[in-house]
């Protein structure tokens, strides 16, 4: 895969104004847009078959692995982060005890919520505090790896070793983490993450790393010819014939979204998460300078500032305002200039 620059890479984006928002959703670059287009002038003209539109998953499948380091076999796709954690979350022994951070997405809260009728009890505690709460009697650890509204990191080494000491379960949503900041999947049990964020996709693709050893214990309750080994085998009658691979958890793919995500992975790979990290913690830790905070070393910042959405509003610049609280998030497309103006607009 050849490499490439971040200027070169910045070209690949025409954002119409200042857009700080890529924590509700990312822009596409140039080539994911392009493909897109093209698949759908296909589908319109009715110019081609179908089976080649499968193949963009299985691409982005592979990219995604490379992405958080595992092996291509482990990894499942799907539309959303809730639908794949659904499936683990209903494969748990029935009265499983599960601990998550108290400000949690309700995707991975939700599917593990609904299953109190079978006995699972769920425990809430402050997110700095999960590392210390996982102890002997937690079956399963469920939280994010980036806080959607704060930005914040959790402990991750402190989770992963505290959860291997009592054989505690590990899911993780990364939809805010890969694509900006360099993770590991390997190193927790369930990984789950949507792709139209950091992954700069179409909303409707996501994946899910699983390791090896637990798969055999998740149903694939959503299973259709998209978790046989070679779908196109997969049509007809029983009996069942399931994947051996992740691709049992699979549900099949949103052809033209897929596309869009391929392509947007394959830029990804080129610019390289190392050099995306630096690149936007280093505007998030400018603007936080200019505001008189310290780093937090997170791609999103959250601060109070007032009058904010009306501020951002007049000048056009995009970020997510609720009350007077501001989550501004720093990717590729992001400058220095960006950083400047939403300084001048927010503090002038
Ligand atoms: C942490 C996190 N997980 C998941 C999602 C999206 O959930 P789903 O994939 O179920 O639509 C979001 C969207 O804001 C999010 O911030």
């Amino acid at each position: 895969m050849e490499p490439l620059s971040f200027d070169a890479a910045q070209s690949l984006w025409s954002p119409a104004g200042t857009y700080l928002n890529t924590a509700s959703y990312g822009l596409p670059p140039q080539s994911a847009w392009d493909a897109l287009q093209a698949a759908l002038e296909d589908w319109r003209g009715g110019r081609t078959s179908w089976e080649h539109w499968g193949i963009p998953g299985e691409d982005a499948r592979a990219s995604f692995a490379r992405l958080v380091g595992v092996p291509v076999e482990t990894v499942a796709i799907g539309p959303n982060v809730s639908t794949l954690v659904g499936l683990v979350a209903a494969s748990i022994p029935d009265g499983s005890r599960v601990l998550a951070p108290d400000v949690e997405f309700t995707s991975l809260l939700f599917p593990f919520l609904v299953q109190e009728r079978r006995g699972v009890t769920t425990r809430l505690v402050p997110a700095v505090e999960l590392a210390a709460e996982i102890g002997p009697e937690v079956d399963v650890v469920a939280f994010s790896a980036v806080q959607m509204a704060t930005g914040e990191v959790a402990d991750l080494d402190g989770i992963a070793s505290a959860a291997d000491e009592h054989g505690a379960l590990t899911v993780v949503d990364a939809t805010q983490t890969v694509g900006w900041l360099p993770f590991h999947a390997s190193r927790f049990d369930v990984v789950a993450a949507h792709a139209y964020k950091w992954m700069l996709s179409p909303r409707g693709t996501a994946f899910m790393a699983i390791r090896p050893e637990r798969m055999a214990s998740v149903v694939p309750h959503a299973a259709g010819w998209y978790a046989g080994d070679d779908p196109l085998q997969t049509f007809f009658g029983a009996p069942l014939r399931l994947a051996e691979s992740a691709r049992r958890l699979d549900t099949s793919p949103a052809w033209f979204m897929w596309v869009a995500t391929a392509a947007a992975l394959a830029v990804i790979e080129r610019i390289g998460v190392e050099a995306i990290h630096g690149h936007d913690v280093a505007l998030a830790n400018r603007f936080r300078a200019g505001l008189g905070l310290g780093p937090s070393d997170s791609a999103i910042v959250f601060c109070d500032i007032e009058d904010a959405a009306e501020k951002l509003e007049l000048a056009g610049i995009r970020a997510a305002v609720r009350g007077g609280r501001v989550r501004t998030s720093w990717h590729v497309y992001n400058a220095d200039a960006d950083v400047d103006r939403a300084l001048d607009v927010l503090l002038g």
